[in-house]
């Protein structure tokens, strides 16, 4: 069991963490954590469990969630507009990326808009949520879903065996889930604050270090559309600039990318 009052006891964080709701079993964190949310729980609270029956992803996609991951929603009340709270998902994916990264020795991968990969194979989803107020956020619920001492190729169902990966199967061993749990929050914290006091910018250029899909051509499925296209850049919107074989150039607000064989 994941011992959180020992993580709490010497957490590095201005924000996140202060409050933290551990639960062995839960449909979906982000769930659980937009009703709290709706119930007034402060900015910073935090939902984890150690496994979800009903995880989710984007699109509505499921989000397999077995024992041995790390599944948490942390809410945010920033006062930001809508359109500035959709970029809370490039912070977070950036804080999993950086930490595989500087504390694991892993060659993560950022991948257009929230997803974190090693070896291209996906270690990592997030999944941002938010409830407005006019022109600006009620609250955004981030999900942070890695899978962690799970063994992809004998633990996981067969269609995602090779689109998925995990830390014991990158990293060669288990890692301590509540090391991990300490590492991301810290991170999370100071880059929120860092996007908070001087925006996008800097946290899009950390991110841009990690997206090795640029550059290459990749697929955009948006909407009903699924375009080809060399991978130029993400916007300081957030959004993905694609060269499409005809020249022209087209941004994606909304969608999903994969490296074109
Ligand atoms: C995706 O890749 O489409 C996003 C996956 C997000 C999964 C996390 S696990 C914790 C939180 N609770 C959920 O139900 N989903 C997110």
């Amino acid at each position: 069991m994941l011992r959180i009052d020992k993580i709490q006891e010497n957490l590095q964080t201005k924000k996140l963490g202060k409050k933290v709701l551990f639960l062995r079993e839960v449909g979906s964190t982000n769930d659980l954590a937009k009703k709290m949310a709706d119930y007034r729980a402060s900015e910073g609270t935090i939902v984890i469990a150690e496994m979800q029956t009903a995880g989710r992803g984007r699109f509505g996609r499921a989000w397999f969630s077995p024992k041995g991951g790390l599944y948490f929603s942390v809410i945010l009340r920033p006062n930001i507009s809508p359109k500035e709270a959709a970029k809370l998902v490039f912070v977070a994916g950036l804080a999993v990326a950086e930490v595989l990264h500087e504390n694991y020795g892993l060659k993560a991968e950022t991948k257009w808009p929230n997803d974190v990969l090693v070896g291209g194979r996906k270690v990592c989803g997030i999944l941002g949520e938010m409830k407005t107020k006019g022109e600006k956020i009620n609250y955004a619920v981030i999900g942070v879903g890695v899978n962690v001492n799970v063994n992809v190729e004998r633990n996981f169902p067969e269609n995602l065996v090779n689109v998925a990966t995990s830390i014991e199967n990158e990293f060669g061993g288990k890692v301590r889930l509540e090391e991990l749990f300490k590492l991301l929050l810290e991170k999370l914290d100071s880059l929120y604050e860092e996007f908070l006091k001087e925006g996008f910018t800097q946290v899009l250029k950390r991110w841009k270090k990690y997206a090795s899909f640029l550059g290459k051509t990749v697929e955009v499925t948006g909407g009903t559309e699924r375009l080809c296209g060399l991978a130029l850049d993400v916007d300081d919107e957030g959004a993905l600039v694609i060269r499409l074989e005809d020249g022209m150039v087209k941004r994606f607000l909304v969608g999903d990318v994969s490296l074109k064989q």
